[in-house]
């Protein structure tokens, strides 16, 4: 027979969206639920019991003060004692549904699983041979790959794979063949059309002199303006001077990009100036999108993440011939490795030819890292620009800053961010003054500009001014587009906005065109195009227009002198995204840009002072970023010690950074003691997702809950798919509380937002993604994204089909407990504990102390949240600590997602700890039960990684799953089934 479900509220995932009680405490009351409410109720019950655990009977309080008085006796302090005294400390009364408890315990005691342990090596002395200690995994494929990778070394690989077969042989008649094709196109029409504008680049009056310098030497830097034809040019002189050489059987180019937008436009440029399309001599390949061209006599464009992709199984890049690396100016920390990558890969490959390009670098720094090789420097080409500075523009515009804040005259001016504000001010004072006395004595600037400049909000980004100096080029300026870089993709959003409200720019007139990262493909390519006569085109961009997207018919550049960059503070793990002054290397791309078609002016919105203090060069990716997907694919491509390679590229990292990420490695359980890649680890690094995103995914494919967690993965490791307008955040908010499900979970909100999207037809969605906020062109990528990561899973055995919504793979996806508790496992140890403090709630983790929920996410304006922890993926610095994404999880799911707590008795009932800060206490026999299951669970979970395949859920392994699911929805759902047996 089959009970209520106690909870009295439905989880159900496909179709219940409205009624939730979203505290969820419309259960029935029963005697028997004493312990269930206490546990949920605790934080405020336990101000009122004066520290003691609520939800105790009358016996076992007397029980529970004896014990302390014992403990406190003895000199020992119990987890439950300190939590009174330290709020960091949190202990709570834990209990599991009767009914749910004898349940779980029936089902695991019939399980009886042996997964063929093997021998535990106690080896002493002898170092172990690293086989031996996987003698426990059958023999399989992925045992086969996964010893090759951790017990090679990249040197051995390479001296091996040397002996493979090249691909790029000589083949005579290929070679003629090649030469035949290149005579006819020298012909074609749209060939020479093309022919006379490449002539006319500077990179071309430079041809002969590179490739007698690329064949005289293995590696060589090219510098040269943007514009110069470096990208286009290059690899066509190299590919054509190779064919027009009989060596076209045996040439083959790579050339990476770093990011994708460009490596799909110029893909598309060359393959016009050569008169194809993609895909025969040129071609592109990014991440989910790919036309590959020929596999001898071609170029082939990608992004630097997928060379490093090539580079797993081919580190000798056998299949190539020249390697050329773009824009590795920018020092990202792709790039960067891919250098440091080659430098082992050169002598091991003494005809492989490596080509390093950049606008304006410093490009003695490469060469000395490459032994002195040589440099070949493009003289510029692009038309003069005249440079403006803010004196300038605020001559031009007459612009009025708003004044300085007043200093409060309460005691607001004794708090911090008051005084910091006064620093900061009066910093500007004695950096802006010499300048301004030499201005006032050389004369050179009217009084009303020198006061201005010495106004300290001057220096803030002003959307206004923006605006009137757009206004002033506009109305006095020749016709020519106008490029504006602003530092972020909210500051593009809201000076759209402000164009659009003015009125002053009409659609008849200009064309507006916002330019970021995150937006699709799609939206990019419309940018490039010129307009029609008498609108004027006005791009607003942040810095991805600096080099790597050529916009032809610039001719005004406006730029803000500053960028939005990720630091990472390795002392606090915490990632801290803010507006930073450029450098003058960006400054100088920025203006570039201004003169690519005609004599150009750019704008600098910084004054001429200030632009003395910027640095040469941007501080390079790796020194700004969190190392784990670096430390994973260092790993995986055999290159040794992490601290060895690290300290062996050009910046390496801070010490700390590398310890910090090791640290996250280890406790994922990616790498072991040595530093070796465990099996998680190498899964994990097959995936081009970070660490505990990859790591979600695997596990959703275990629990059968891959449509909800692959979404909610896709959307962690590309994009949010929510757009926020100015001024609409509280429908933005509405909004997600209805995708929310009553969860209390941004990410269950994406989830559902995606699953909606791909249920509806053509018109519904547009309505649907207009209601709610949402870019149905992310929505669409996260969409294939989730369906790539099921083709990935799908390939290492984990899934029995790669379609996402295969019925099998979504057994528990209806099942939001077990998705949340399976996000919470992925993002662990991103734990905040939840103080609810009646009128507020109070977020707190171990390493911060306070937190704050970003006024992005779905729980942010909750009063109260119904469970004592949250768990999230972002945690950024700003003005103060946010968390950017959060779910709310209960005790269960927490147990579950720690991956070893320690359970202990203590006087009758059992304390259960997490970790350092979260502790529960239980009866013992509900401890008892949580240590079979996390056994069983983590022998599952260890042999299912051994041995990729598909959960077989008919089997014992699905009975201890079952159990699991059970738990962590504490729900007796199951007893159907056991009552049907
Ligand atoms: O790499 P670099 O910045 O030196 O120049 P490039 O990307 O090779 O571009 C050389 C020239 O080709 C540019 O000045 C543009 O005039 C033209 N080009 C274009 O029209 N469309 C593209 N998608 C790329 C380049
Ligand atoms: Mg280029």
């Amino acid at each position: 027979m089959s009970k209520p479900n106690r909870r009295g509220y439905s989880n159900n995932y496909r179709s219940d969206n409205s009624k939730h009680n979203r505290y969820g405490k419309n259960r029935e009351q029963t005697s028997d639920d004493t312990e269930e409410s206490a546990a949920q109720n605790d934080f405020q019950t336990r101000k009122q019991t004066r520290g003691r655990p609520a939800g105790l009977s009358g016996k076992e309080i007397g029980l529970y003060y004896k014990d302390l008085a014992m403990k406190k006796r003895s000199g020992l302090t119990g987890a439950c004692s300190s939590a009174s005294r330290s709020s960091l400390r949190d202990t709570k009364y834990f209990s599991l549904d009767p009914d749910v408890e004898r349940m779980i315990k029936s089902s695991l005691e019939t399980v009886n699983t042996s997964y063929g342990k093997g021998k535990i090596l106690t080896i002493v002395g002898d170092k172990p041979k690293i086989e031996d200690k996987y003698t426990h995994i059958r023999d399989s494929e992925f045992k086969r790959n996964f010893l090759n990778i951790i017990s090679i070394s990249i040197q051995e690989k390479l001296a091996k794979s040397m002996s493979m077969k090249v691909k790029l042989v000589k083949n005579e008649s290929l070679d003629e063949q090649l030469k035949e094709d290149q005579k006819l196109r020298k012909s074609a029409p749209e060939y020479v059309k093309m022919m006379d504008f490449r002539r006319k680049l500077p990179s071309y009056k430079m041809k002969e002199e590179i490739l007698k310098t690329v064949d005289s030497n293995q590696v060589v830097v090219i510098s040269g303006e943007t514009g110069c034809g470096k990208t286009t040019q290059i690899p066509q002189f190299i590919l054509d001077d190779a064919i027009e050489k009989g060596n076209g059987s045996r040439t083959k180019i790579i050339c990476t990009q770093p990011r994708r937008i460009s490596a799909i436009s110029v893909a598309e440029r060359v393959a016009f100036e050569r008169a194809e399309n993609p895909g025969k001599s040129v071609g592109y390949a990014i991440r989910l999108e790919k036309t590959e061209p020929r596999d001898y006599g071609s170029i082939l464009f990608c992004t630097t993440g997928i060379l490093l992709k090539y580079m797993q199984s081919d580190p000798a890049l056998l299949d190539y011939s020249h390697i050329v690396l773009d824009e590795i100016h920018e020092r990202n920390t792709e790039s960067d490795f891919i250098i440091t990558l080659l430098k082992q890969v050169i002598p091991k490959r003494p005809n492989i030819k490596i080509i390093l390009m950049s606008a304006t670098l410093n490009a003695e720094r490469f060469s000395q890292y490459y032994e002195l090789c040589p440099i070949i420097n493009i003289p510029g080409f692009t038309y003069p620009v005249s440079s403006l500075y803010l004196e300038d523009v605020i001559q031009l515009t007459r612009f009025k800053f708003p004044p300085p804040p007043n200093a409060p005259t309460n005691y607001k001016k004794h708090l911090k961010p008051f005084k910091e504000k006064q620093k900061q001010f009066e910093d500007f004072n004695d950096f802006i003054e010499p300048a301004l006395r030499q201005m006032e004595f050389e004369k050179s600037y009217p009084p009303y500009v020198i006061n201005e400049l010495r106004n300290p909000t001057s220096e803030e980004l002003s959307l206004g001014l923006i605006q009137a100096l757009l206004q002033h080029i506009s109305e006095t300026k020749e016709t020519g587009a106008i490029l504006v870089f602003l530092p972020g993709i909210m500051d593009i959003t809201n000076l759209c906005k402000n164009l659009s409200a003015s009125g002053r720019f009409p659609s008849h007139k200009f064309q507006i065109y916002p330019l970021h990262s995150r937006l699709p493909t799609v939206e990019q390519k419309l940018i490039f195009k010129i307009p029609p006569a008498g609108i004027r085109k006005i791009i607003i961009a942040t810095s991805i227009a600096e080099t790597s997207i050529t916009i032809e018919d610039v001719v005004y550049v406006i730029d803000c002198g500053k960028t939005k960059l990720t630091r990472f503070d390795a002392a606090k793990n915490i990632e801290i995204l803010k507006p930073e002054w450029i450098s003058l290397a960006n400054a100088r791309q920025r203006r570039g840009r201004a003169g690519r078609v005609q004599p150009g002016v750019c704008y600098h919105l910084f004054s001429k002072a200030r632009e003395m203090t910027f640095e040469e060069y941007p501080t390079p990716e790796m020194l700004r970023t969190p190392l784990e997907q670096v430390i994973l694919q260092v790993k995986i491509l055999q290159l040794g010690r992490v601290d060895v390679f690290l300290g062996s590229v050009m910046d390496p990292p801070e010490e700390k950074a590398i310890e910090v990420a090791l640290n996250l490695l280890k406790n994922l359980n990616a790498l072991d003691n040595n530093e070796t890649l465990t099996p998680l680890g190498y899964h994990l690094a097959r995936l081009p997702l970070d660490p505990r995103t990859g790591k979600m995914i695997l596990w959703a494919s275990m629990f059968s809950c891959v449509e909800p967690v692959f979404a909610i993965a896709a959307s962690l490791s590309f994009k949010d798919a929510f757009y926020c307008p100015i001024n609409k955040e509280e429908e933005v908010n509405a909004a997600k509380l209805k995708l929310g499900l009553g969860q209390f979970s941004d990410h269950i909100a994406l989830a559902e937002a995606l699953r909606q999207f791909e249920k509806g037809s053509d018109g519904q969605t547009r309505r649907f993604c207009s209601d709610h906020f949402l870019s149905s062109n992310i929505l669409r990528l996260l969409t294939e994204m989730k369906q790539q990561f099921t083709q990935y899973l799908y390939e290492m055995k984990f899934l029995d089909s790669s379609n996402p919504s295969d019925e099998r793979a979504n057994k528990n996806s209806h099942n939001l407990e077990v998705v949340k508790a399976i996000v919470c496992a992925g993002l662990y140890p991103n734990i905040a504990i939840v103080q609810n403090t009646g009128s507020f709630v109070k977020l707190k983790t171990v390493e911060d102390g306070t937190v704050k929920i970003h006024p992005g996410s779905i729980n942010a304006r909750e009063k109260k949240l119904p469970t004592s922890y949250v768990t999230y993926f972002l945690k950024q610095k700003s003005t103060a600590i946010f968390l950017h994404d959060t779910t709310c999880v209960n005790e269960t799911a927490l147990i579950f997602a720690t991956p070893q707590c320690l359970i202990r008795p203590q006087g009758i009932r059992s304390i259960i700890t997490l970790n350092q800060s979260i502790s529960f206490i239980c009866k013992q026999s509900t401890a008892e039960i949580i240590k079979k299951l996390k056994n069983e669970l983590n022998q599952l979970l260890e042999h299912k990684i051994n041995h990729p395949e598909p959960v077989k859920w008919e089997s014992q392994e699905g009975d201890v799953l079952r159990a699991i699911v059970r738990f962590i929805s504490q729900s007796n759902g199951g007893e159907e089934e056991n009552a049907a047996k």
